[in-house]
């Protein structure tokens, strides 16, 4: 029996378009062949196949609000693997849950920018509302109410999400608001929409937001070329990865195209997920053809079939328009078989969802999450360029450079190449946020200031900015004169402002919670050295750090750098260092002048004792031993 034969449709209330609470017959159903008959259809969507479990995963619990055992066992018969392995891949992604977690699940974004906004006041409010701790679930399974890291909406802050779902601007009345609807459980469907509208925020455009390339244009151009002539046009173009690293991208491709391989793939990496970038949910919804054109020319550069794009699980409220666009370009036969005629130029992209994890960001983990696995990174070399998806090769790009590859090959290398500066050709988007009354996107060629920025953003009194995210850097007063490129400061796109007002300890404090949340734990230097990291600073923050936690840090970043596994876990310290560099009366302000002090509070731990014997004298206390 499938769910439609069955007549109902079976989901938790919020999801569900109803507002009954569910019968105990239709329990039963849920245990029982509805419930089967559901995770048939998932799992015949994505052809029993065990590598797309994360995509099965994510759509089981769209459907049941979590994964239950049931699931669990019922997907490892049919897909035939280890219910261990289901619950490992389960475990590992934050939106996933193999416990109830509440019909409504309540995320409050917990970067810097959102915390600036009165994000935590936010937070409180609508705990005290609904009765409810943070990170519990109310007695009546109806809503749980957490934090996770930035939601991508820092200039639109503060922003939570609800299953899923994006609410942006929250103010003290929205929050009463949205209290009430889930007190009512009104389903999502029928919330204001305008909870969920998004802004683009375009604040600045040029050569690639102010395009006004007709659908198709790039690609028929890219077609008149055969595959090694646009490998060359791209390398010529000067193009590098907009991702961060800054890579050739046409020497990318090129090594792609000559590494054998039976199939070669092209991904496009939308998983955005470092805090103060949102440049790519704005390409995503504003120029999603050129960006689908760029991975198209990429395909027929390197001789791939099949492309996957990964949109991060923050950006789910973009798939349908996502899909939407696909479609019609398979229409146009811009995708699917002998594209725009070319006799077996066939290609096709899929939509892979992530599920909350910020170190799927990195290349080889994506690649691991779009196998259905835990998205851990792999040992490099080989790189993905040879041994990528199916250990394949594949080219990873990400969606901005996507968009620049498919200008380049339409105005040709040279043109592409006079913009910006000589190591650093095109234009960048860059994602404002934080202390300025105009935050947003603005786009400029290669080499504008920080100062130039600040400007334009109408920032006053602003003491530093953190440059591409908690993993870039942090600069001060005195450097606002350098420039944004790869000869001087690389950046993905973050750029988030500080004023006089702003206690920078706090900020890298932030920084450093978010690297201990999201190191996936794989090599003990990067998992300890975090939760070291994160509790030294807490530490300082109580009151009780010392100088030699400072030199501790140090320590701590000679380890990091030289024995993690990835680039999360070798950036974890930055945020304390550049700060430190640039302002140190922040910390010292909060230190003692003790040269020691253990973070655990050995004096506060012998608070029963003194109760049971009825002693508070100074003798009772440690401070006063000695
Ligand atoms: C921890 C970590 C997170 C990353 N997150 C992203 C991301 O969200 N988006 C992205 O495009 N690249 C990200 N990268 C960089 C990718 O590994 C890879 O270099 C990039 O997708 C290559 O594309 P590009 O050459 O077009 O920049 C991340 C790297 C690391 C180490
Ligand atoms: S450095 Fe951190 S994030 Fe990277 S693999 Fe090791 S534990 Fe995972």
């Amino acid at each position: 029996m499938t769910v439609e034969q069955s007549g109902r449709r079976i989901g938790t209330v919020a999801d569900r378009g109803d507002c009954s609470p569910r019968s105990k017959l239709e329990q039963v159903y849920m245990a029982t062949e509805v419930h089967a008959a559901y995770l048939d259809i998932i799992l015949t969507r994505y052809g029993h196949s065990a590598g797309k479990l994360l995509q099965i995963l994510r759509e089981v619990q769209e459907y049941s609000g979590y994964i239950d055992r049931a699931a669990v066992g019922y997907l490892s018969s049919l897909l035939g693997i280890p219910r261990s392995r289901i619950e490992s891949v389960a475990s590992f992604y934050s939106f996933l849950h193999l416990k109830p977690n509440g019909e409504y699940r309540v995320l409050f974004s917990d970067n810097i920018t959102d915390r600036m906004l009165g994000g935590p006041a936010l937070l409180d409010q609508m705990c005290q509302q609904l009765w409810l701790q943070p990170g519990k679930v109310s007695e009546d399974g109806l809503v749980s109410i957490g934090t996770t890291s930035c939601t991508g909406m820092c200039d639109q802050g503060p922003a939570m999400l609800v299953n899923g779902r994006a609410i942006t601007r929250l103010t003290h009345q929205r929050i009463q608001e949205i209290g009430q609807l889930i007190r009512n459980r009104t389903p999502l469907d029928n919330w204001p929409a305008d909870f969920f509208r998004v802004e683009d925020n375009i604040q600045r455009d040029g050569l690639l937001l102010g395009n006004a390339l007709a659908c198709g244009a790039a690609l028929r151009a890219g077609l008149l070329q055969d595959g090694h002539a646009v490998v060359e046009s791209i390398k010529a173009s000067g193009l590098r990865g907009r991702g961060g690293a800054g890579f050739s991208t046409g020497l990318k491709w090129e090594v792609c195209r000559n590494a054998p391989g039976a199939e070669h793939y092209v991904v496009c990496n939308a998983d955005e997920g470092e805090p103060g970038t949102f440049k790519d949910r704005v390409l995503l919804t504003r120029q999603t053809d050129l960006m689908v054109e760029g991975m198209t020319l990429c395909a027929w550069a390197i001789g791939a079939r099949t492309g996957f794009l990964y949109l991060r699980g923050e950006y789910r409220y973009l798939l349908e328009s996502l899909h939407a666009a696909l479609q019609r370009r398979r229409a146009s036969n811009l995708l699917g078989e002998n594209i725009l005629g070319q006799p077996g130029f066939d290609f096709d992209i899929e939509i892979h969802l992530g599920a909350g994890a910020y170190i799927c960001g990195e290349e080889s983990a994506l690649i691991e999450s779009l196998e259905g696995k835990r998205g851990v990174p792999r040992n490099r070399p080989p790189f993905p360029v040879t041994h990528g998806y199916l250990q394949q090769p594949t080219v990873v790009d990400n969606v901005e450079t996507f968009c620049q590859a498919a200008l380049a090959v339409h105005m040709g290398a040279e043109n592409f190449h006079a913009i910006g500066t000589a190591k650093s050709t095109g234009s960048k988007l860059i994602s404002v946020s934080g202390d300025c009354p105009r935050p947003g996107i603005y786009e400029y060629p290669f080499g504008v200031s920080v100062r130039e920025v600040l400007q334009d953003c109408g920032a006053v009194n602003t003491v530093a900015v953190q440059i591409s995210g908690p993993s870039g850097v942090c600069v001060g007063e005195s450097e606002f004169e350098r420039k944004l490129c790869f000869e001087d400061l690389p950046t993905a796109g973050a750029f988030m402002v500080f004023d006089d007002s702003r206690d920078m300890f706090e900020v890298a404090r932030n920084y450093v919670h978010f690297f201990a949340h999201e190191s996936c734990g794989f090599c003990t230097p990067c998992r300890v050295g975090t939760a070291m990291l994160q509790q030294t600073m807490d530490k300082i923050a109580a009151g009780h750090g010392t100088r030699y936690d400072l030199a501790e840090i140090e320590d701590l970043d000679r380890v990091l750098q030289s024995s993690s596994h990835c680039g999360l876990g070798r950036t974890a310290c930055n945020p304390v260092l550049h700060t430190l560099k640039h302002f140190r009366p922040a910390y010292e302000n909060k230190l003692k002048s003790l040269e020691f002090e253990s973070a655990f509070d050995l004096d506060g731990s012998l608070a029963r004792a003194r109760q049971m014997t009825r002693r508070n004298d100074a003798g009772a206390h440690l401070k006063e031993i000695g």
